[in-house]
């Protein structure tokens, strides 16, 4: 036991040292800079150019299921995709920089399986940055967009649907539209979605079923739109025809920006334990026809009204409840949703609500 036990510190220790981009021993690396590229493969030698893209994509197809690229390098690959298939590990240690190829992504992952995206450095402009469908155990790791114009991660409305989708920590900054969209998953998990001067969402929730977010923390997102920090449309949380609660977000943090939290278009089967939105240049709660909505607790703090309403063409929202201390703005219900709103309210903000 005592040797096991040692064995096991040394190999947590050796994970712990090996969990950095790059390290170990990839199977395949992009090295070089500037004007001049290498893709190796071991000791062979796959590309060495000027075409940054051309290195990656060499150096990613020369790896087979459960081996690793290392992209050391930083450049740009222009309006161009990259594409990774099953079961490879992908780790963009430079910078990567884009430029928007209309309707595709800068890196595309589509009907594949068990692809990991560890690390992954992006800026320039994107119309998709990471642009995924039909995938199944995609995970992605720490993901930072540095972006002037364009979205950080889209998953495809039109396309094949996503199965097991776990994301580590999503940081976008800048970008003219969404941090995050996801569309057409079963079992997600998030831990963080990190937005700083996003155009549109931070997060984007949509015909997503069973999953698990740690925060969505935005500062300065969605200004001057009707976009949110965190944003549930067209039938998020709809599962089997019901909204059984299978959305469970921690937190969620909003700071200036469009709306805080926004749920439209019959989304629901969600619970938030906590937020807290401040300032927000719309509303800082928007419920509009979604069912089974809880936000446990937190506060609002100025910014637009937190409002329930409801648009005629879907049913009127119903069981809703929340749980919150709103200040320095008010707090509006209409309609009166359907199994009566159950409101919890602390704080100063004006009420206009069904009792
Ligand atoms: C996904 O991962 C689970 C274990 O986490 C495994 O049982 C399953 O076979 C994987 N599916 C695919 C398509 O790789
Ligand atoms: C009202 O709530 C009850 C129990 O929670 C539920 O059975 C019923 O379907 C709800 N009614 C509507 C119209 O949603
Ligand atoms: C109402 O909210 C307060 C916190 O502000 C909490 O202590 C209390 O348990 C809540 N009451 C109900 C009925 O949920």
């Amino acid at each position: 036991m005592v040797h096991l036990n040692g064995l096991s510190a040394v190999l947590a220790l050796a994970s712990l040292t090996a969990a950095q981009c790059g390290s170990g021993n990839p199977d395949a690396k992009v090295t070089g800079g500037g004007n001049s590229f290498t893709a190796t493969r071991g000791s062979t030698n796959l590309y060495s150019g000027s075409d940054y893209r051309l290195a990656i994509q060499r150096a990613v197809d020369s790896i087979g299921e459960g081996q690793r690229v290392s992209v050391m390098a930083s450049g740009n690959i222009g309006a161009s995709t990259i594409t990774i298939t099953s079961g490879k590990t992908f780790e963009g240690c430079g910078t990567i920089t884009a430029a928007i190829k209309s309707g595709a992504g800068a890196i595309e992952v589509t009907n594949q399986a068990s692809v990991s995206i560890p690390y992954l450095t992006m800026a320039g402009s994107t119309y998709f940055g990471l642009r995924f469908s039909g995938t199944r155990n995609l995970t992605l790791g720490q993901i930072n967009f540095n972006l002037d114009r364009g979205m950080g991660i889209r998953f495809d409305r039109d396309r094949a649907a996503n199965t097991n989708v776990r994301m580590d920590t999503i940081t976008c900054n800048g970008g003219t539209s969404h941090c995050v969209e996801t569309w057409n998953i079963d079992k997600l998990s998030v831990g963080s979605v990190i937005g700083r001067n996003v155009g549109e969402c931070g997060l984007l929730i949509q015909k997503v079923t069973n999953a698990r977010i740690g925060s969505v923390d935005c500062e300065n997102c969605a200004t001057g739109t009707g976009y949110a920090a965190l944003r549930f449309a067209n039938e998020a949380g709809k599962l089997n025809g019901a909204y059984n609660t299978n959305i469970y977000v921690d937190r969620v943090r909003a700071r200036g920006g469009g709306r805080g939290i926004f749920c439209v278009s019959q989304s629901g089967g969600a619970e938030i334990a906590s937020i807290d939105v401040a300032n927000t240049g719309n509303n800082a709660i928007l419920l509009e026809n979604c069912y089974n909505v809880n936000i446990k607790g937190g506060t609002v703090s100025g910014g637009g009204e937190v409002r329930l309403a409801a648009r005629s063409e879907f049913a009127n929202s119903r069981d809703i409840a929340i749980t919150l201390r709103v200040d320095g703005t008010s707090v509006r219900e209409s309609p009166c949703t359907v199994n009566k709103t159950k409101w919890n309210l602390s704080g100063n903000g004006r009420r206009n609500i069904c009792t």
